[in-house]
């Protein structure tokens, strides 16, 4: 069983270096482009209730942007939840690490940015019965004790027609020793990261209907070139 202190106490070491990692901050330019390209294809920017608004006595007035409800769980330092929020959503990022909330709430200040953000667990975020359009998170599913009921948890958060949207990877096979992280983790089921063909599994019986963007052939989005599997699953309820 992991031990959740020693999981906050790791990510909360690691806080302050995070955003080193090109895929992390986001700081160079084709890296910070490619990221800010997906969420226009994620994230409805004219979700169906509007579309349906647009009178059809003027077919070709283009739907008004409208903003979506984000949460975004095990948001670490906010990268992505800032970039929606550059774009105009309504973004809440909930992670465990205050260290990570911190930084997060810091870097929204900086750039002028409206976000909320909240220390909370991913698999029962603290926004009492709110309902969202898009719940967000990338590479999470792989620290969590029981992944299934945190999809479970994040599909019963979304408005009907919502969108789930896991960005997640399969960077270790078991067996494969990784980096050191907190006691316990070799019990995660997800260990080492999971494939696109397993969580598709796990995510079908709970939405409509889904599919996988391959991301490991665009080596912007992680700094260079990668060769484990990258991808992002994007599932509508
Ligand atoms: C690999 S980082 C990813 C951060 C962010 N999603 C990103 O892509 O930049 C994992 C994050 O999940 C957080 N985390 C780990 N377990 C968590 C849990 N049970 N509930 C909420 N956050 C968790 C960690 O504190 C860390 O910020």
């Amino acid at each position: 069983m992991i031990d959740r202190s020693a999981v906050v106490d790791h990510w909360d070491a690691g806080a302050s270096s995070f955003d080193d990692a090109p895929d992390h901050g986001l700081a160079a330019g084709p890296t910070r482009a490619a990221w800010a390209r997906l969420p226009a294809t994620w994230v409805p920017s004219a979700p169906d209730a509007a579309a349906a608004c647009t009178p059809a006595s003027a077919p070709d007035t283009a739907p008004a942007f409208a903003p979506a409800d984000v949460l975004d769980v095990g948001c670490g330092t906010g990268s992505l939840a800032l970039l929606l929020a550059a774009a105009g959503h309504r973004v809440t990022g909930v992670d465990l690490a205050p260290g990570m909330i911190e930084r997060a709430a810091r870097k929204a200040a900086a750039a002028g940015l409206s976000a909320r953000f909240l220390l909370g667990g991913a698999a029962g975020p603290p926004t009492g019965g709110e309902l969202f359009d898009v719940v967000l998170a990338r590479h999470l599913l792989w620290t969590l004790p029981d992944p299934g009921a945190a999809l479970r948890e994040w599909v019963a958060r979304l408005r009907p027609g919502g969108r789930l949207v896991l960005v997640e990877g399969r960077w270790r096979v078991s067996g494969q020793s990784g980096p050191p992280y907190a006691a316990g983790a070799d019990s995660l089921p997800w260990s080492g990261g999971v494939g696109a063909g397993e969580l598709a599994a796990a995510v079908r019986p709970l939405v409509a209907r889904l599919r996988i963007e391959p991301l490991s052939t665009n080596a912007d989005l992680w700094g260079g070139p990668v060769t484990d599997e990258r991808y992002a699953l994007i599932a509508r309820v």
